[in-house]
């Protein structure tokens, strides 16, 4: 229409004037399709069809994220924030609704450094752009005895990780990323920045776990509790096919994997007829062995699986493979960037039976079309913090986490690949969770469920219970009496952002 062109016109006059020109890209900028695809990790949120930002702020420092809020704010111009690009259905650069406002992209890429302080506890400051590998190498270069507990890929980015939660190897042991999160600065719709005391309780509890999806402002940095971890670590990886028994090994894995010691992670990647168990112990092989063979005989684990190293080499290790290097930790870009993806999640409270985990070898991985399902055990520090701490609901009672994932190499293959997730997720529908059936936030998904936007424009706190609940079960309306608090206009919005909601309810 006529007004959105005028807003959007002095919207971008009124940027010219606030922020360096370099850090501007309208749609007109010879760069601007090269910084959009910059940190876009999934070629299905970037053709010609898809609905792109009128303009990306490359931000490097507070100053220029608060003059685009205000700018925004006074001229009808929606936000959205990015930081690694890697959310799943790609809210953080563009919008999944054609009829969508016209919207800017805050990309935080630029603005990443780690500062990190020795102490009991150490700690560290880290910026949204910082990738969790700049943040693991950080950490492993001030000393081999400090952690972070935080996501496997390196490359996802600190801003989107830790509003969603955030877990990995070190789960068991120490729990989610976003719990050991102990200030963060903020700048909220007003253009006001924020930290942890200001922002007040209710808002510093919720951007930890219950932001995916920028819905409370813009976080800038975290200051994150370190942890300790010892100066050898042990990792194993042990495929087991069908015919070596996987059937059987995952059946008995579900109750096993989730008792375990604390320092020990033992996850299963499911793809074609193999089982993978992908392992993480915090110690030594020597003192790993007897509890693997009391514990979990069928795995057969023996001195030759055994890989010792520190933590750090264990990050690089787990996820990119035995010839990586630490440094690897830093690159932005991984070479599985370009391909085509889907996935969803579910949580298992009860152990599935081995039947229904036949069926799912033989026939759903079995397909030509399938993808790969991950089970993350839980249990141990993750499943020991209450419901309502943060808004990650997800705790005690849940024996594993599953993500179901596809991939592809070419956009007609898209129906059948998302086909097959789709029809695996109703199949597992009596299996897992129920009333309502879990999910995790940082595996978004909008096929459950998007917002509505309701009386006085302002997005529909009932409507968006179901998909909301599947996330954060009762912890979704104190979210929703939060984002009142800190942002009762409903200015920073997307598909599933949280909706504001008064006391009158
Ligand atoms: P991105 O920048 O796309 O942001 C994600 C969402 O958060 C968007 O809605 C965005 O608007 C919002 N946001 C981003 N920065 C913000 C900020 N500074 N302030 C407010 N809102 C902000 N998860 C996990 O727990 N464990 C794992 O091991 C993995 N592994 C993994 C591997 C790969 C290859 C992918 C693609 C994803 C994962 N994930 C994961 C999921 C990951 O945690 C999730 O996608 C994060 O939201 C990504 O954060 P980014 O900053 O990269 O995304």
């Amino acid at each position: 229409s006529t007004y959105t062109q005028a807003s959007s016109d002095s919207f971008l006059q009124c940027l010219s004037a606030s922020i360096p020109n370099q850090i501007l890209f309208t749609r007109s900028s010879p760069s601007f399709a090269s910084v959009l695809a910059s940190s876009v990790r999934n070629p299905r949120f970037l053709t010609a069809a898809t609905v792109k930002p009128l303009c990306i702020v490359t931000a490097t420092n507070a100053s220029h994220v608060q003059a685009t809020v205000v700018c925004g704010r006074t001229h009808g111009v929606r936000l959205r924030v990015r930081s690694g690009g890697h959310d799943y259905e790609g809210l953080s650069y563009r919008s999944a609704r054609a009829d969508a406002t016209p919207f800017a992209v805050v990309d935080l890429a630029g603005f990443r450094s780690v500062r990190v302080t020795r102490g009991t506890p150490a700690t560290a400051w880290v910026d949204s752009g910082a990738t969790l590998g700049e943040l693991y190498y950080a950490i492993g270069k001030v000393s081999d005895r400090l952690a972070f507990p935080a996501g496997l890929c390196p490359t996802v980015g600190v801003g989107g990780h830790l509003s969603g939660g955030g877990f990995g190897m070190l789960l068991r042991r120490h729990g989610l990323a976003a719990d050991h999160v102990v200030d963060a600065l903020l700048v909220n719709a007003e253009g006001r920045l924020l930290n942890s005391t200001t922002m007040g309780r209710d808002v510093f509890w919720a951007i930890r776990g219950g932001a995916g999806g920028g819905s409370f402002g813009i976080v800038l940095s975290w200051r994150v509790n370190l942890v300790a971890v010892p100066p050898k670590v042990t990792v194993f990886n042990i495929p087991k096919s069908v015919q070596q028994g996987a059937i059987d090994i995952v059946t008995k894995w579900q109750e096993v994997a989730p008792a375990l010691p604390d320092e020990l992670l033992v996850r299963v990647v499911a793809q074609g007829q193999v089982a993978n168990f992908q392992s993480l112990y915090l110690g030594t092989c020597d003192a790993l062995l007897p509890v693997m063979s009391s514990r979990f005989p069928e795995l057969g684990v023996d001195r030759t699986h055994c890989k010792e190293m520190n933590w750090l080499q264990s990050v690089a290790n787990i996820f990119l493979g035995d010839g990586a290097t630490v440094e690897d930790l830093l690159k932005r870009t991984a070479s599985g960037d370009a391909v085509f993806n889907k996935a969803t999640s579910d949580y298992v409270r009860q152990a599935i039976p081995r039947d229904i985990w036949a069926q799912i070898f033989t026939s759903w991985l079995a397909r030509p079309t399938a993808g790969l399902m991950i089970l993350d055990p839980y249990g141990g520090k993750i499943a020991s913090v209450s419901e309502s701490e943060t808004p990650f609901p997800h705790r005690k009672g849940v024996l594993y986490n599953v993500q179901y994932m596809n991939f592809w190499g070419s956009a007609g293959e898209e129906a059948a690949r998302t086909g097959w997730v789709r029809d695996l997720y109703t199949f597992m529908a009596p299996h897992v969770s129920k009333n309502p059936r879990e999910a995790y936030v940082n595996y978004k998904d909008l096929s459950l469920g998007e917002n509505i936007v309701g009386g006085g424009n302002v997005t529909s706190f009932e409507a968006g219970r179901v998909w909301g609940e599947k996330y954060y079960k009762g912890n979704f309306r104190r979210l929703a009496m939060a984002k009142a608090q800190i942002d009762p206009n409903d200015y920073f919005r997307n598909e599933q952002s949280i909706p504001p909601v008064g006391n009158q309810f």
